[in-house]
């Protein structure tokens, strides 16, 4: 038998995001992880099911097939629970299958979900485009509005999904008061907590019910694997690993789910040096006579930097700029950067910068009118440039954006 260790009660965080979920191995005693990468064990005859139904307990289930379940991929939802405080987590394949897969398990025709007017672009159209074709009615609200979430709830509201901070305008949603007028109407709350992290915020702690992540980005902070992941209770994650991995069937690899668990290794430390870094970046772009607008939670001209500081411990290492002329200033900064990377994605080790131009958002993804378009641009104007800080020595970072930004 594999000998868990057992931490003190008191271990804190950035100890949990080392050792929680490890057991070592009585036969070799090594430290590390294993990559267990076989996709069945030895059972018993009667042993196991390949049924949703016949799913118990996933901490009593044995590794009988790795759709629903490996070893290092266990090890992986372990130590994401530990540090989110949940009962339970499960693993995807990605951020979109987890958000797709949690989705599609909660939700059924005639179901009404309210998902945030602006989340990360796939989230937005599977919302918007996918899940009508299925007979669910899906409402976008912008949730940082008071009263705006109470209105738009129905009789048949299941589940309200949110995004904090929201990918790409770094808008905040009050997680705690969401929670509540959900709570009160009987409708669950999830939260895609991929910007945040567990290192700056803890939605389980403030009364939401299931958290997503994206372990894509800062959670593995190395731009080498894919993942997604959904922790909550029990019942809910058994509900999503019973029709998400054995139905629909993506599920995370055991060699990323490795690679993703040695990012966490690290997580702590790469995330308050990256916010570190942010911080004075986002106070040089804020001076800079080529930049119209910073939008960063720890900068005191955020609208919503009262609540970063309630919500958030650290506010991370995204910041959303506006410059005039988008498109030229997008042509100047891929040609001329060498240090940061034009490039899409964003939570890797190394600097990633990119535009995400107003009407291409709107046009495809978002759809907004009238107040929520004025919202959207109030923060976005023309285009963000979307900045991922990374490991780099902030002053050389502030060097190169200042001969790249400057005519
Ligand atoms: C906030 C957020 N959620 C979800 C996703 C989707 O994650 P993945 O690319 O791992 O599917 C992303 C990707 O950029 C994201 O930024």
């Amino acid at each position: 038998m594999r000998r868990p260790v057992t931490l003190p009660d008191h271990a804190r965080p950035a100890t949990l995001a080392l050792d929680a979920g490890l057991s070592i191995p009585p036969d070799t005693r090594t430290i590390q992880p294993d990559l267990a990468m076989s996709v069945n064990t030895m059972v018993t005859p009667g042993e196991g099911a390949f049924s949703a139904a016949g799913l118990g307990d996933i901490a009593d289930e044995p590794f009988t097939y790795a759709r629903w379940s490996n070893p290092t991929v266990r090890a992986l939802e372990q130590r994401m629970a530990a540090l989110e405080r949940a009962e339970e987590a499960v693993a995807f394949a990605s951020g979109m299958a987890a958000i797709s897969g949690m989705l599609l398990a909660l939700l059924k025709a005639g179901d009404h979900l309210i998902v945030s007017d602006v989340t990360y672009a796939g989230a937005a159209e599977l919302a918007r485009g996918l899940l009508p074709d299925f007979g669910i009615e899906v409402t976008p609200v912008n949730l940082s509005v008071p009263g705006a979430l109470a209105a738009a709830l129905r009789p048949n509201t299941r589940l309200v999904h949110c995004e904090s901070p929201c990918n790409p305008i770094l808008r905040l949603t009050d997680l705690a008061q969401v929670a509540r007028v959900a709570h009160a109407h009987g409708a669950l709350v999830s939260v895609d907590s991929t910007l945040a992290t567990p290192v700056a915020t803890r939605p389980l702690t403030l009364g939401v019910d299931l958290v997503v992540h994206s372990l894509t980005k800062f959670i593995n902070g190395h731009g080498d694997a894919l993942g997604g992941i959904v922790l909550g209770s029990k019942a809910l994650t058994a509900r999503i690993r019973g029709r998400a991995g054995v139905y629909l069937g993506a599920s995370l690899s055991a060699s990323n789910a490795w690679l993703i668990l040695r990012g966490i290794d690290t997580l702590f430390a790469r995330l308050r040096q990256i916010s570190d870094s942010a911080g004075r970046i986002a106070a040089f772009l804020e001076a800079h006579p080529a930049v119209e607008r910073v939008i960063y939670p720890g900068l005191a001209s955020h609208p919503q930097h009262a609540l970063a500081q309630r919500q958030m411990d650290l506010p991370g290492g995204m910041i959303a700029f506006r410059t005039a002329d988008p498109q030229a200033m997008a042509r100047r900064l891929a040609a001329r950067l060498r240090i940061a990377h034009y490039a899409f994605s964003l939570g890797h080790q190394r600097s990633i910068v990119t535009l995400l131009d107003t009407d291409g958002m709107i046009g495809g993804t978002y759809r907004l009118e009238g107040a929520a378009l004025a919202d959207y641009r109030r923060f976005a104007g023309a285009g963000v440039f979307r900045l991922s800080v990374g490991l780099e020595d902030a002053a050389d970072l502030i060097a190169d954006l200042d001969q790249a930004l400057s005519a």
